[in-house]
């Protein structure tokens, strides 16, 4: 049976149940936590026993979030929506182009929050006024093809405290750009909305709809920009399958698969937020 009872909870889920707050959500299962180590860790340990398709794990705080590339995540209590969705049936051909719808999905839901505009850094940061605002890691799980947990991090608003100043500046506040109050449980609802439009079924391609989607946001394509090499050239936009199509310094062209790229100009630092200025994701590159 349903149970309304008032819960603890994290920041903004207070006053229901995760069961409450998952019927409303349209998903099969939502846990709530004060904290974990890592939401995507929760659902994998949820998806390896069988857990339905669009189970959500949010968490408060994470003592050892992590982002693309082994970099970490700084997740600090009452700052942001952490959290992770199960996304099953993904066939691995397809697994480059997930990242990207997600990346379409969450720009859509953060759009109906601010007036300002988002954009998308290839792979999968999203931007406003050239600071990172949330950050996409998707992680397969069980068998090929089985699975992929998806991990969205929305930077909500300053921690107590504040940001440590190395991170300060490449960050942007959903709450900060729009200058309202943001709900974590309504961010939570307009991200699964626009997941479950682009995701299910998972896309073959980068094409149609959502390649228009990516490039009315694209904020690489024509800019100069340097891979993980170190080598640089300009964004040319992208392919059907997702990979960058950067032209070199030298003229030749090539396809970005793996890794990220940062703008040219835009200075490296350690920051563990993410951000594309002073970088992009969190640690080092
Ligand atoms: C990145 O930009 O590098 C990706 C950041 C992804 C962070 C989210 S927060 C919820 C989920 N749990 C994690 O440990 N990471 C993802």
């Amino acid at each position: 049976m349903r149970s309304d009872r008032q819960t603890s909870g994290p920041r903004g889920w207070q006053g229901r149940s995760p069961e409450s707050w998952g019927a409303e959500l349209g998903v099969p299962l939502l846990e709530l936590h004060d904290e974990l180590p890592s939401t995507s860790d929760r659902l994998r340990e949820l998806a390896q026993r069988g857990t339905p398709a669009f189970t959500v794990v949010v968490a408060d705080t994470q003592s050892k979030g992590r982002g693309r590339m082994g970099r970490e995540w700084h997740s600090p209590p009452g700052s942001g929506l952490w959290m992770s969705v199960l996304v099953r049936d993904v066939p691995e051909r397809f697994s480059g182009i997930l990242p990207l719808a997600v990346g379409v999905a969450v720009a859509r839901a953060l759009e109906r929050m601010t007036a300002d505009s988002v954009a998308l850094k290839w792979p999968n940061d999203i931007l406003i006024g050239d600071r990172k605002v949330a950050g996409i890691l998707c992680e397969t799980v069980g068998e090929p093809g089985e699975g992929v947990i998806v991990g969205i991090g929305v930077n909500l608003r300053p921690p107590e405290g504040g940001l440590p100043p190395e991170l300060a500046p490449g960050v942007a506040f959903l709450e900060g750009v729009s200058g309202l109050p943001v709900a974590e449980p309504a961010v939570a609802r307009l991200l699964l909305g626009e997941l479950g439009r682009w995701v299910r079924p998972v896309p073959e391609r980068l094409e149609g709809r959502l390649l228009a989607e990516w490039e009315a946001r694209d904020c690489l394509r024509g800019r100069l920009v340097i891979l993980d090499g170190g080598a640089s050239g300009t964004a040319r936009g992208l392919r059907a399958d997702g990979a960058l199509v950067v032209t070199l310094a030298d003229g030749r062209e090539v396809d970005v698969r793996a890794g990220g790229v940062r703008l040219a100009g835009v200075g490296r630092s350690p920051a563990l937020h993410g951000a594309i200025a002073p970088r992009y994701g969190t640690g080092g590159e």
